[in-house]
């Protein structure tokens, strides 16, 4: 197995991170569960980008907007007009595709070389329908970027917060898209996860210049501090046609896949005065703002930063994925995440599962730890395997109890990346992993 995503997909399934939505039932194209480990490792990344951008800056605020809008929302914010991919249809096999990713060149279908019709815009909003009673019910959409749920509330905002601009309001939800071609494991999914600011500012091109720079650095260095190596992250500009219907100027932050291949991991949009202009238009609100400094009304504009949190779970992972040969013919899979994004933070182990005293005294560590960190607990077979296992969900400290713990009182505590053991006392071992993780 020689492709990343196969070895992430296969590795995700097997240790409980990620499985494939309503597998007993055949599965369901483009949807994806997340199991236990999974679980974790997303809510690190969101908690993250919580504390980096909401809880460190005074110049953010968060909101937990509804999936379900007034459709009118999707008629203002240009969705259902201009929220489309271009497709071919194979007329033969009737298989669709994406032009972006067949090319323009391409003539023949590659699955049975029958040709393709001329190009057509498919729009990728989800419908759906409100109400109980058959012909009553309302037609309205799952949101296909939970962008809007920000800029509908810009007006609440302001009245019950202290906020000025240049100030951001920052979400993460699901958001939905009807895409017609799902794939590459979670990479293209009908349903997704987004973390967002939309970060309010004077509608000056210099100020825009300015913070569009600013952001594209801080989200760059978010990534990075969280482990993902510099060298496999890039900007990427859109071209004017590639551009999205509301974006004046767009960047992707693309993360390198294989040596030829960069994928799209967050999108960094000057999006102007579209969206609050087209919502006060479309719901006769005014939602200009009164800049008392500058003496003057206006309507701002956003530099929005809109990164994919699934994207996120399978490029940390890569990322952090390495198959290391060592001495002997043994080799380890291991994930080498950031602690702070580790599902487990230690686990702990009685040197030998049948002798009660180490047990005894390995739970008291384990429930202590527990308190602070998430940890694990594993007394199955040798402690080699045990190490391995760990190594493989990136645990990033494993702690064993033996029998010179007993007497001594202390611990070996075995470091995932270095394989280097070191003895602590019992006693410190809270304030010792707190140095590390936290
Ligand atoms: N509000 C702006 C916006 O939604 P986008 O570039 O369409 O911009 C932002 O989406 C991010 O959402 C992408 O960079 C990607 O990480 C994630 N994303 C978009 N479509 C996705 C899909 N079908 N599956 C998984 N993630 C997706």
């Amino acid at each position: 197995m020689n492709n990343i995503f196969e070895k992430i997909t296969s590795l995700a399934k097997r240790r409980g991170f990620i499985y494939p939505g309503s597998e007993i039932y055949g599965g369901l194209a483009g949807t994806w569960d997340y199991g236990p480990l999974g679980v974790e490792l997303k809510r690190n990344i969101k908690e993250q980008f919580w504390n980096t951008m909401v809880y460190a800056r005074d110049d953010v605020v968060g909101v937990d907007a509804a999936i379900l809008m007034n459709p009118k929302v999707w008629e203002a914010s240009g969705h259902l007009k201009a929220f489309s991919d271009p497709l071919v249809e194979c007329k033969s096999c009737h298989k669709r595709f994406r032009l972006d990713e067949i090319g323009l060149e391409a003539k023949g279908c590659p699955e049975c070389s029958g040709e393709f019709t001329k190009p057509k815009a498919f729009n990728l909003m989800m419908e759906t329908h409100l109400g109980a009673v058959e012909g009553e019910k309302q037609k309205t959409y799952l949101r296909g970027e939970i962008t809007q749920g920000a800029h509908v509330n810009f007006k609440n905002i302001l009245a019950s917060n202290r906020v000025k601009i240049p100030f951001g309001v920052a979400q993460i939800g699901k958001a939905f898209r009807n895409e017609i071609t799902p794939g590459n494991f979670t990479f293209r999914s009908r349903e997704f996860e987004q973390m967002e600011l939309q970060f309010y500012i004077k509608p000056d091109k210099k100020e825009a210049e300015r913070q569009m720079k600013y952001w594209k650095e801080e989200r760059l260095k978010w990534y990075v501090s969280l482990g993902i190596s510099k060298k496999n992250l890039r900007f990427r500009e859109h071209e004017s046609e590639e551009r999205a219907h509301y974006a004046r100027e767009a960047w992707d932050v693309e993360y390198q896949v294989s040596d030829q291949e960069w994928k799209e991991l967050e999108g960094i949009h000057n999006r102007g005065d579209w969206d609050l202009r087209r919502h006060s238009e479309f719901s006769g609100e005014d939602l200009s703002y009164f800049d008392e400094e500058a003496n003057e009304r206006y309507i701002p504009w956003v530099i929005e930063t809109s990164g994919g949190v699934d994207r996120a779970v399978i490029f940390f992972l890569m990322d952090a994925y390495e198959e290391e040969k060592l001495k002997g013919n043994d080799e380890r899979i291991i994930l080498k995440l950031h602690p702070k994004l580790a599902p487990y933070k230690v686990a702990v182990f009685p040197l030998l599962a049948n002798k009660p005293e180490l047990v005894k005294l390995a739970r008291k560590i384990y429930e202590d730890l527990r308190k602070e960190f998430t940890a694990v607990w594993d007394d199955r077979g040798n402690i080699g395997k045990r190490y391995y296992s760990q190594d493989e969900i990136g645990t990033p400290y494993c702690i064993t109890v033996d029998f010179d713990s007993l007497e001594k009182k202390d611990v070996t505590v075995r470091d995932r990346d270095s394989m280097k053991q070191k003895r602590i006392e019992i006693s410190k071992l809270g304030s010792y992993l707190h140095g590390k993780i936290l």
